[in-house]
């Protein structure tokens, strides 16, 4: 048997050495491995040896085939290394400098509009911030005044991963408590008022249709100070909006049940179309709900570290969640929430900043 096997051995090497390339490498190793192969072959010999000797020849066999299985592997990476030399050695050199024959891109429609108002924002003091997809529930939920089992936590389905408690958030809100814990410390030391944006992507379990889809975007804004009041809301969401669309809008404020808000409130804005009278647009009312907010719910102050039980009043402030993709919706004329989503080119380069 040894002597079987070294002269294979012989033969393997040589084969092996000769082989250039994967498919040739590929043929070689079911010659020798395979159920048919030169090994097996070998195996089936072993029936007709002496007892007395087999077991050494089953040995021999054995470390043999993890010989030449090793072998193969070695092979199989130095084709790989030379496969790629050659590819690399044979590519045209890449000259970026070329002028380049696709059209230019153009921005996404939510990108404009967030990046508008974030201007708009930051002229007014406020910061930009950035905020994760995937939170926790006490972020989404439970620092915002909705404990567990609470009936408002119907209003926000969404999507929960399986593991570590996590959901996708189900609005900008979820942002709030490390907001404030961000910022706190500079509002009570320093007096500095917390004036924020962050707008985000949010998902919700919706049933998918012209008006509705199961992933949008929302700007959520907070401002916390001492004596911030409901004037200071009106005042900056008129602002904001008629910079927004250009002109002056008109507000109203009706009341609105969100646990994190007290008093909480819909925004509304005249009719731009008919300009109150009443039209199809606006469904015949003379104004579009636009955005809920209020005045943020000494709760949520609480969790987020900005009043103390001992002075649980100290600081005032105001929260709104301005839902981006309506606002596209509403300043582009889109008809068909489903569009921001599809990654249609044709649909999504029409649009352009002002
Ligand atoms: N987070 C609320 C929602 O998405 C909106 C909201 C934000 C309401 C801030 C009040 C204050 O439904």
């Amino acid at each position: 048997m040894k002597e079987k096997v070294d002269a294979l051995r012989t033969k393997f090497q040589a084969d092996l050495q000769a082989v250039s390339d994967k498919a040739g490498l590929e043929e070689l190793r079911l010659s020798f491995m395979s159920k048919k192969g030169a090994i097996q072959d070998l195996m089936k010999e072993l029936s007709q040896i002496p007892n007395d000797q087999k077991k050494d020849a089953g040995q021999l066999i054995n470390m043999f085939k993890q010989e030449v299985a090793k072998h193969f592997d070695e092979r199989k990476k130095e084709l790989d290394a030379l496969e790629e030399k050659r590819l690399i050695e044979s590519s045209e050199s890449y000259d970026e400098s070329m002028p380049t024959e696709s059209p230019v891109g153009s921005y996404h429609p939510i990108t404009l509009i967030q990046r508008e108002l974030e201007d708009i924002f930051k002229s007014m003091g406020f910061d930009v911030e950035d905020y994760n997809e995937i939170v926790d529930d006490y972020n989404c939920f439970e620092a915002l005044n909705i404990p567990k089992f609470h009936p408002a936590r119907d209003m926000q389905d969404t999507y929960y991963l399986s593991t570590n408690n996590q959901l996708l958030k189900s609005h900008t809100s979820a942002a709030q408590n490390t907001i404030m814990r961000k910022y706190g410390d500079k509002l009570k030391k320093n007096g500095r008022p917390i004036r924020a944006v962050f707008p985000g992507r949010c998902f919700r379990n919706e049933a998918i249709d012209s008006c509705h889809d199961n992933t949008f975007f929302q700007m959520e804004g907070v401002m916390i100070d001492e004596n911030i009041s409901i004037s200071n809301l009106i005042y900056f969401m008129k602002t904001m909006l008629s910079e927004v669309f250009e002109k002056d809008v008109t507000v109203r404020l009706r009341p609105g049940f969100f646990p994190f808000v007290e008093p909480g409130f819909e925004l509304d804005i005249q009719c731009l179309i008919c300009g109150g009278d009443g039209c199809p647009s606006c469904k015949g009312s003379g104004w579009l709900e636009l955005c809920p907010c209020g005045m943020i719910h000494p709760n949520v102050l609480k969790h987020g570290g900005i009043n103390t039980e001992e002075d649980p009043f100290k600081y005032t402030g105001f929260a709104f969640g301005l839902g981006l993709t309506r606002l596209a919706m509403m300043k582009y004329g889109v008809k068909d929430i489903r569009i921001f989503n599809e990654g249609d080119i044709n649909a999504l380069s029409q649009f352009e900043s002002k």
